[in-house]
């Protein structure tokens, strides 16, 4: 195999550059003019996100402005549970509002075979992507984790502590073991069409990880993660693998001593030593920098960037946010961000 040169996928290889890719969770996305102008032009967003020409549009957007390191694929988590026939809805103001499951009844009814042609517009966006990217640029493919779809998807909106899913997790067991099965063979699946429509690199979202009990991290985070990460990796050797499960960080390690997982990204919540930790269990850390840091900007900007940088001076690691960018995020502030990350000021 010849050597990656862009230098995102040099660094998930675990080489140590002069200085870390960049890329920024939702990075194309409201704090953008031209995303909101955009975005009046859909419907509603889940139509945005399935029509290619606008999806393309979207992710490409932060390239040109910013020149990152990595595009990631302008759609959204929940389009599995979207796809599988439990119809999600965007309320303005609200999030995400779908039917919520709560019954083996509803989760056997569920239909596994349906994501693959209702997915062709995230394939399609991907390809033409990659095709109009820079070749420096890497592509980035994602999926949310099983946990987190599932904790979506018995809540059937966002939810402070996931109370609902949790109680029907230890309540129903068995339907609920089912659904997270369900739902790690479809993340698998579509990840694996995401690579084969050009995605280099896969980023699996348990943005949710932080509310699970400790008992329950192997059998719904970690577990599953693992698995679809060694099923890429055994079906797709050349893709690389990023697992952000957020706000887990007692367990950072443990993700980051998968074989398959060849990146952990750690929210803003985990120490700078993570990194080392990271790195001492075989994997390349991604992140950290607080969103609120880079709202704020100014000389508390500036500490933080260069506490990360120095925490990783030498060693492998992809500069980003510890969770996504916020709407209100001025714009100067990302062009101060990445100039300074590359030493250019
Ligand atoms: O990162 C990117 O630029 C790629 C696109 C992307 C979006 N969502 C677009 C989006 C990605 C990677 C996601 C992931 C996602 N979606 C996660 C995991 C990451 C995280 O934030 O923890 C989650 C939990 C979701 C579910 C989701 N989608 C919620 C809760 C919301 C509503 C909250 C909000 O920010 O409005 C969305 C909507 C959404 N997804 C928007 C964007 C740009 C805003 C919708 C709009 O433009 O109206």
């Amino acid at each position: 195999m010849t050597k990656p040169t862009k230098p995102f996928l040099q660094a998930l290889s675990g080489e140590a550059l002069p200085r870390p890719p960049i890329w920024l969770m939702r990075q194309a996305g409201r704090y953008l003019p031209e995303y909101r102008e955009l975005r009046t032009r859909a419907k509603d967003f889940l139509d945005f996100c399935y029509t290619p020409e606008m999806a393309v549009e979207a992710t490409l957007q932060p390239i040109r402005r910013f020149g990152f390191d990595a595009a990631i694929i302008f759609s959204d988590i929940l389009v599995i549970p979207d796809a599988l026939g439990q119809p999600v809805r965007f309320v303005t103001g609200e999030g995400p509002k779908l039917e919520p499951i709560r019954s083996a009844r509803a989760i056997d009814q569920l239909d596994g075979e349906r994501p693959e042609a209702f997915l062709a517009p995230v394939y399609a966006a991907l390809r033409a992507t990659r095709a109009a990217l820079p070749v420096e640029t890497a592509l980035i493919g994602f999926a949310g984790a099983p946990w987190t779809l599932a904790a979506y998807m018995i809540e059937g909106a966002g939810s402070r502590d996931y109370a609902t899913a949790r109680k029907f997790a230890l309540a129903e067991p068995a339907a609920f073991n089912r659904l997270i099965s369900i739902l790690e063979d479809q993340v698998a699946r579509h990840l694996i069409r995401q690579i084969d429509a050009g995605a280099e690199a896969v980023q699996i979202f348990d943005s949710w990880a932080g509310a699970l009990p400790a008992y329950g991290v192997e059998a719904w985070s970690l577990g599953p993660i693992r698995r679809i990460a060694e099923r890429i990796k055994a079906e797709r050797p050349e893709a690389r693998m990023i697992a952000f499960p957020r706000g887990a960080d007692a367990f950072m390690a443990a993700y980051a001593a998968c074989p398959a997982i060849d990146a952990v990204s750690l929210g803003q919540s985990a120490p700078t030593s993570a990194f080392s930790a990271v790195r001492d269990a075989g994997a390349v850390p991604q992140g950290n920098l607080d969103p609120v840091a880079l709202i704020q900007g100014g000389a508390v900007l500036d500490r933080e960037i260069d506490a990360i940088l120095a925490a990783s001076a030498g060693r492998s690691h992809v500069f980003n946010l510890g969770h996504g960018i916020t709407p209100e995020t001025p714009i100067a502030h990302v062009e101060h961000l990445v100039a300074r990350v590359r030493g250019k000021a």
